[in-house]
């Protein structure tokens, strides 16, 4: 069996609301009420059903202007802005479900750590240990400009900081031991001080005193996402996630990602069995596998639109950190001849994208490549169920993370077309045997 979680990829933001970036005639009512509870219960209870382990939400808190120097596009077009806070979502999408976790995104330069500590710890009463945090550096001198900062730290010592960060985070996690709390109503006596420490923390990035002012949640430590995949992204992963996401182009990569960080993994004393991996993909389902490949072929030739091409420039700009504007590079320019060493955002991200590509133009690059790759999932439900099977047994597990555009019509597609088929051939959960996040995480 493997794992399945949902990437709800413009955050608590506009979705899907554009023939271009969103998915074709099935946008619904998301260009106005992408703001408002429905969209997000209906996906909580449609992923639920579908048995998957959780949605993981996107943040980032700034308007995006590096490309061609103005906001102008990231406003016109809805890119990234507007986006409301993530937090808020968790309790409304677990209220209207049981099992499933939700991931929100925290920035390790906006949240100070007592404050992050206290509000995961509060959402795991919340959601009855069904939290998770996706913990990002930020990727742009944007979202560091909007928390005090002049420009954003360096790429790897941001991971640095972060890693502090966590630790402070589990300290305080920490901060009250077993047994701490009594609540005996009949003496009076509600917690044993002896059993909560101040962690006197003093690090390069952080100092905090503590202890935490609130009682452990069900799962005490909040589990741990990520998605970096660079040195520095990876030695984070090893040492903390429970989960993290990983962007690659096949079973073979996926297997060989996967046997790298499972022994950085162990190289932290840690079970490797207690991180799962899961794989971006982005299928393309229909209800037979010629419906299947004609819209992927669509999908495809969508992607040498002028408005694509603006998207995907406008996307590179972003990941480069906002440090590359490829609004302002001649189309026609080979990869080779553009000078990336500026770059201070999603290395990864950029390195897939560019790599053995050196030879062509930067126009030939975006037309036909995407960010996110579908891993050859195409065709009716039955068909990727086998072929996710096929990966899976190829790479050795994990699982997948879904990234499509959030409409009804791509949930109806993954939660009662594709799961059942999935169910039906033993690769998904029957039932959720877990009460947490962290115990249907590590249940197989
Ligand atoms: C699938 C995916 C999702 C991500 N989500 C966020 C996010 O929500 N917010 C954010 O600031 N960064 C996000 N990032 C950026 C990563 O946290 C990380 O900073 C970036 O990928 C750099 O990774 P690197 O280690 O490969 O350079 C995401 C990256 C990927 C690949």
């Amino acid at each position: 069996m493997f794992h399945l979680g949902w990437f709800l990829g413009d955050g608590f933001g506009i979705h899907a609301w554009s023939p271009v970036n969103g998915d074709g005639p099935w946008i619904g009512s998301n260009a106005t009420d992408w703001m408002k509870p429905d969209i997000y219960v209906d996906m909580a209870t449609s992923l639920e059903r579908a048995g998957f382990d959780y949605i993981l939400i996107e943040d980032t808190s700034m308007v995006e202007d590096s490309y061609k120097q103005s906001a102008e596009t990231s406003l016109r077009r809805g890119f990234m802005a507007p986006k409301n806070d993530p937090m808020p979502l968790v309790p409304l999408m677990t209220s209207a479900t049981r099992h499933i976790g939700v991931i929100p995104t925290v920035s390790t330069i906006q949240y100070p750590p007592y404050l992050a500590a206290r509000a995961f710890t509060t959402l795991d009463h919340l959601t009855e240990g069904r939290v998770g945090m996706n913990v990002v550096t930020s990727v742009t001198d944007r979202v560091a400009q909007n928390f005090g900062y002049e420009r954003h730290l360096d790429h790897d010592e941001r991971y640095d900081m972060a890693m502090e960060w966590i630790d402070v985070v589990k300290q305080l996690q920490g901060s009250w031991e077993e047994g701490a709390v009594i609540a005996d109503p009949y003496t009076g006596v509600y917690a044993d001080h002896t059993k909560v420490h101040p962690i006197e923390f003093v690090g390069k990035y952080f100092k905090c005193r503590g202890p935490l002012n609130t009682v452990p949640g069900p799962q005490i430590s909040t589990p741990v996402c990520s998605a970096g995949s660079s040195p520095a992204g990876r030695a984070l992963a090893a040492k903390y996630d429970d989960t993290q996401i990983a962007i690659v182009r096949d079973a073979a990569a996926a297997k060989k990602y996967r046997e790298d960080m499972r022994a950085r993994v162990a190289a932290n004393g840690r079970d490797p069995d207690d991180v799962k991996f899961l794989f971006i993909a982005t299928p393309t389902i229909a209800a037979t596998d010629e419906e299947a490949q004609e819209k992927h072929a669509a999908y495809l030739a969508s992607r040498a639109s002028d408005e694509a091409i603006e998207y995907n420039l406008w996307n590179m700009s972003y990941t480069s950190g906002g440090r590359i504007d490829f609004g302002n590079i001649d189309p026609d320019t080979k990869i080779r001849d553009i000078d990336l060493s500026k770059q201070n955002g999603e290395y990864t991200s950029i390195k897939e994208l560019f790599e053995g590509h050196e030879d062509e133009s930067l126009r030939e690059v975006v037309a036909k490549s995407h960010q996110v790759k579908d891993m050859g999932l195409i065709g009716s439900p039955s068909t990727v169920a086998a072929k996710m099977g096929e990966i899976m047994e190829e790479a050795g597990g994990d699982g997948f993370l879904f990234y499509l555009p959030t409409t009804r019509y791509n949930l109806a597609l993954v939660s009662d077309g594709l799961a059942p088929e999935l169910r039906r051939r033993g690769l998904i959960r029957e039932e959720y045997t877990g009460s947490t996040l962290k115990e249907n995480l590590t249940a197989f």
